[in-house]
């Protein structure tokens, strides 16, 4: 979604920028080119293999950027505050990701049950599966997945790992399709448990919600937060961070009007719905379908 991303954060010559999901560097480099010759660009990505590929993809405008392998949870750590007029988060996996079979996050491919975005990182996937309770596996494949069979299905993991551990996304994969067979769905009947799988191994919301904080305290007043959510779960936190900001009062959970604390709005939602890619984007990139782009400005 370059061309929303461009119009969100209006790149201008001598702007600063900060890209917290670098992956092969598509957004980095429209933004460098439009806000050429002194914009300059911070970005991070968790994924060491996708910084190298960013850093070469952007040696065009070397000297106007610096790229650091880190979560965007911890990009105020290194971006000094209120110094960037746009920050873009594109949350989720990129193609080179979901299409390299050795990072195990595909069912479309067999390779190791792995699902690191950062491969330094000790848990995977396979470690969850082989290493979780059923009753907990059926909570994970349902709350982050949306899984209906979530139970049937952890309590096949249960039963076939008492004989040989799960191991590669094939292994995984075929057993849950004989769970729950695809019959009509378009989708892979694994799709919703290996989506939960990985938002588990890479504490995905956990970061979300600190990369939204940290994002608001690197930019400038007048600068311009885009978030790109590809699932629900995603949308409903940008959503609620959002809405929790833009209001001039802070609230407890459940929300009393009598406790409520008065405080300026920090943000304002640039506008109200979500962005959805265009039917040019739809048609060279079909997985952008479910891309939902929201774009907020700190006041
Ligand atoms: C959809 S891709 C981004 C593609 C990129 N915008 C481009 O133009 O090429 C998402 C990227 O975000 C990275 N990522 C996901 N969560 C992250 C996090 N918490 N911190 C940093 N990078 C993250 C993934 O490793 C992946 O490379």
């Amino acid at each position: 979604m370059t061309t929303e991303v461009l119009a969100a954060l209006r790149p201008r010559p001598g702007g600063c920028y900060a890209d917290g999901t670098v992956g092969g560097g598509g957004h980095a480099a429209a933004l460098l080119r439009a806000s050429a010759p002194t914009g300059r660009l911070f970005g991070c990505d968790r994924d060491g293999a996708a910084v190298q590929a960013a850093r070469a993809r952007l040696a065009e405008f070397a000297g106007r950027f610096e790229i650091r392998q880190d979560s965007f949870a911890g990009l105020d750590q290194w971006i000094e505050a209120g110094s960037c007029d746009g920050v873009i988060l594109d949350l989720g996996l990129s193609s080179v990701q979901l299409d390299w079979p050795e990072r195990g996050f595909s069912f479309q491919s067999d390779g190791p049950l792995d699902m690191r975005m950062d491969p330094a990182q000790e848990l995977t996937a396979a470690a969850l599966v082989n290493q979780t309770g059923a009753e907990e596996l059926a909570k994970i494949f349902w709350e982050y997945g949306g899984e209906a069979n979530a139970r049937r299905i952890a309590r096949a993991i249960a039963r076939e790992r008492e004989t040989r551990p799960l191991e590669r996304t094939r292994q995984l994969a075929d057993l849950i399709e004989r769970i729950s067979p695809r019959g009509g769905r378009k989708s892979h009947p694994a799709t919703k448990v290996f989506q939960a799988l990985r938002i588990v191994v890479n504490d995905e919301l956990g970061h979300l919600q600190r990369g939204l904080e940290a994002a608001v305290k690197i930019l400038k007043p007048g600068g311009r937060l885009a978030a790109i959510s590809f699932h629900g779960l995603e949308d409903r936190v940008v959503k609620k961070f959002g809405g929790r900001l833009s209001r001039d009062y802070e609230a407890h959970e459940p929300d009393v009007p009598e406790l409520r604390r008065p405080r300026p709005a920090i943000l304002r939602w640039v506008q109200r719905k979500a962005i959805l890619p265009g039917a040019e984007e739809l048609r060279e990139n079909p997985r952008s379908r479910s891309a939902q782009c929201r774009v907020m400005e700190k006041l």
